[in-house]
């Protein structure tokens, strides 16, 4: 009879997210929640009470020493992303961070680096690309059904959480960018950003972000934490039909309009000239009812056991902190269009991180 091999987790940074990373992995096939980890000791006798099997720690490298871990997931602040994924990796651990996968680009590439010499799995919370919904809208894009993709707007709102460390493009951006590069498997050459700091001074919690593609396609991102509803929307306009995403609803989350504007190829005259709306029926196909971060913690333990490289991995982490780098030079420059390839160079020194200030 052949043994079933199994994953011990420990997880750490128990704040608002952790716990729920915690529950999935304690309640999942093939996996054990061996161990918690939180600076604060309050956090961890509340966590100690829902987890009595697993071992606490206050000492993340206590964790590491003494919990016999294969794999350790990161939900703590987001300056601390690198130092406690790198020390999980030099510890042989596969490592799980939460979104974005570190400070600046050059933090990730170490990641990246390291996880290669040393055969590991390194997977970012991406946890919307493990999403029903935005899976079958990427199926449906492949179709071919709404035609070629002309843009996409993604809206993330509400009110706060607010951040002292980083601004909401960092924060609250990631979910879209991964989504939009996940939807059109390519990454942009430029973007622009605007933002203001309405409450926090030099943290901006509303801001506006704009994606040029080298093939002509766009893309737009607003963000805020300052907005009295929870808005979480995406259009995707096609040149045949276009697709509205809502993550709010709680069944109906994608609608497909078969809905379009043709100009004429050609015409004579001005008085010829005549856009052509089409307005047909739209419809609402059935989603599959999983919880994505229950789908994304699964993906961890199968790539963790198989070797398997995750959907998103230690590079599609890398792509979406090029991108909000370039976003913070264009935000210090009034919202000038900066290329990815620049800020790969720049970006480094203007991280939307701080060191915290908590
Ligand atoms: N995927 C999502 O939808 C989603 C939602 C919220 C947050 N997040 C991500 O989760 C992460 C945590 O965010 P949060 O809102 O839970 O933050 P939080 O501040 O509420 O919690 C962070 C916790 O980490 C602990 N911590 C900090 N440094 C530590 C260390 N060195 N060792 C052990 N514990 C440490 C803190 O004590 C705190 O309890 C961030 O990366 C954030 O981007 C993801």
């Amino acid at each position: 009879m052949s043994m079933q091999r199994v994953l011990t987790v420990g997880v750490v940074g128990l704040g608002y997210w952790g716990p729920n990373l915690a529950r999935n992995f304690n309640q999942l096939p093939g996996c054990r929640l061996g161990a918690l980890c939180d600076l604060d000791p309050e956090r961890l006798e509340k966590m100690q009470l829902l987890y009595p099997d697993s071992a606490c720690y206050v000492s993340f490298n206590q964790m590491l020493e003494e919990a016999n871990l294969d794999a350790v997931v990161v939900a703590a602040p987001v300056h601390q992303h690198f130092p406690l994924g790198k020390a999980a990796l030099l510890a042989g651990k596969h490592v799980l961070i939460e979104k974005p996968l570190a400070s600046d680009s050059a933090e990730c590439e170490e990641l990246i680096a390291l996880a290669e010499r040393r055969g590991l799995i390194l997977m970012v919370g991406h946890v919307f690309v493990y999403s029903a919904a935005v899976r079958m809208i990427r199926r449906i894009i492949d179709s071919g059904d709404i035609g070629d993709i002309r843009y996409i707007n993604s809206q993330r709102l509400s009110l706060g959480l607010f951040h002292n460390d980083i601004n909401v493009v960092w924060d609250l951006a990631p979910h879209d960018l991964s989504m939009i590069l996940y939807l059109l498997g390519r990454s942009p050459d430029a973007v622009n950003c605007q933002g203001h700091a309405n409450i926090t001074p030099g943290i901006e919690d509303v801001a506006n972000v704009s994606l040029s593609f080298e093939c002509g396609r766009f893309a737009t991102i607003q963000s805020s934490w300052l907005e009295p509803r929870k808005v979480r929307q995406m259009t995707i306009v096609g040149s045949s039909k276009m697709i509205v995403y809502d993550d709010i609803e709680p069944f109906e989350k994608i609608r497909i309009y078969d809905t379009r504007i043709e100009r004429p190829a050609h015409y004579e005259t001005f008085g010829d000239f005549q856009y052509t709306y089409h307005y047909g029926d739209s419809r609402i196909p059935r989603i599959e009812q999983i919880e994505p971060l229950r789908q994304m913690c699964q993906h961890f333990i199968d790539c963790s056991l198989s070797g398997a490289q995750p959907l998103s991995s230690g590079e599609s982490g890398l792509e979406v902190v090029r991108i909000l780098e370039a976003c913070s030079i264009s935000l210090k420059s009034n919202g000038r269009l900066v290329a990815i390839a620049e800020s790969a160079h720049d970006g480094r020194r203007i991280s939307g991180v701080m060191e915290t200030r908590a």
